[in-house]
């Protein structure tokens, strides 16, 4: 005998049946100015070379980079995040916080070629040592916690002297946010905020990236500063004192296998800007199943892109924001 089936009443399917209901019921959006454009600076003129493991992204000499900050200008990405690579490195990362260097070379053309668009600079000291490790090293080859900070230090006020917008440490170095806050304080630049790489996995995720900066490191790994994979809760104490420390805007570093952390984070600092890295090794993956017929990337990056939206993140710093802007703008958004 058939059963007798109740007729729902209830019916989700009716806020699905069209485009323009689908709009109506829609919680999350996603517009260019969500997105951060990584750029990496090299010496020289004219170059312009593509990451193998990183397809459509370029190291460029700093005359082409302003011309992908036109670019991130003319699709409304809501700024750039900027990477050097030094011709010279050495063991205390000098480069880093030379009045000349690359990235203050990169900072001060982008800022003159467009003074609206935002500039973030990466503050770490790992494509400046010819070790790669991001601080000065004991001689055990351990990076010194309290020897790196005035470098650190340095390098965000000298970013600062070129007009960068914001710093960002990535380091994970402890006491790191203080130490920046108070030598950009003492330099007079008390109105640049600090976006601290809070909570920064040690992950297989970055591999890509070191192609691109070329700031792998020459032996070990950086497990002893990034943090544990496994862990969670903390990630909220990195958070913790980072905020405390100062930092006037959070991030989680990368997003994909972290989502939970960045609700995590976003739900204990509401109030705080949380921005998300969508790292090198997330774009590949992406790149690479697409490359290959296996997944369709327009449809898979803004996917990711609005999940990482979701889970929190109000930013995205991602290789993807300028097709990702391109895609949104032919969509009608
Ligand atoms: C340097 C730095 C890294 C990334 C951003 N800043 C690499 C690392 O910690 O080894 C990774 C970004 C990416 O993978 O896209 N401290
Ligand atoms: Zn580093």
């Amino acid at each position: 005998m058939v059963p007798v089936l109740p007729t729902p009443t209830v019916r989700p399917r009716r806020l699905r049946t069209s485009p323009a209901v689908r709009a109506l019921a829609c919680e999350t959006r996603l517009t260019p100015s969500d997105f951060l454009l990584p750029l990496f600076a090299v010496p020289g003129e004219n170059v312009r070379r593509e990451v193998s493991s990183m397809p459509g992204v370029h190291q460029t000499s700093v005359d082409e980079l302003v011309r992908d900050a036109e670019e991130a200008v003319a699709l409304g990405l809501g700024g750039v995040l900027l990477f050097g690579i030094p011709p010279d490195k050495d063991a205390g990362g000098s480069g880093a916080y030379a009045a000349d260097g690359i990235m203050q070379a990169a900072t001060r053309a982008v800022k003159a070629a467009f003074p609206d668009l935002l500039v973030i600079t990466d503050v770490c000291l790992c494509e400046y040592t010819d070790h790669g490790h991001c601080g000065v090293l004991d001689a055990r080859g351990v990076v010194l916690n309290d020897e790196t900070l005035p470098l650190i230090a340095e390098t965000a006020v000298s970013h600062a002297e070129a007009g960068a917008d914001v710093v960002a440490p990535s380091g994970m170095m402890d006491g790191g946010v203080a130490a920046i806050r108070a030598a950009l304080d003492g330099a007079g630049h008390v109105q640049v905020p600090v976006l601290s790489y809070a909570v920064k996995y040690a992950s297989a995720c970055y591999g890509p990236f070191r192609d691109a900066a070329e700031g792998a490191p020459a032996f070990g790994d950086r497990r002893a500063h990034q943090m544990d994979p496994a862990n969670a809760a903390e990630a909220l104490r990195e958070t913790d004192l980072d905020v405390k420390e100062g930092a006037d805007l959070l991030m989680v570093k990368p997003a994909l296998a972290y989502l939970d952390v960045i609700r995590r984070v976003k739900d204990r600092y509401p109030e705080l800007p949380l921005v998300a890295y969508n790292v090198s090794g997330e774009y590949a993956m992406v790149k690479a199943a697409a490359a290959r017929g296996w997944l369709d990337e327009r449809a898979i990056a803004l996917e990711i892109l609005l999940g990482i939206r979701r889970a929190g993140a109000d930013r995205i710093i991602t290789y993807h924001a300028r097709d990702a802007a391109r895609w949104l703008r032919e969509r009608g958004v």
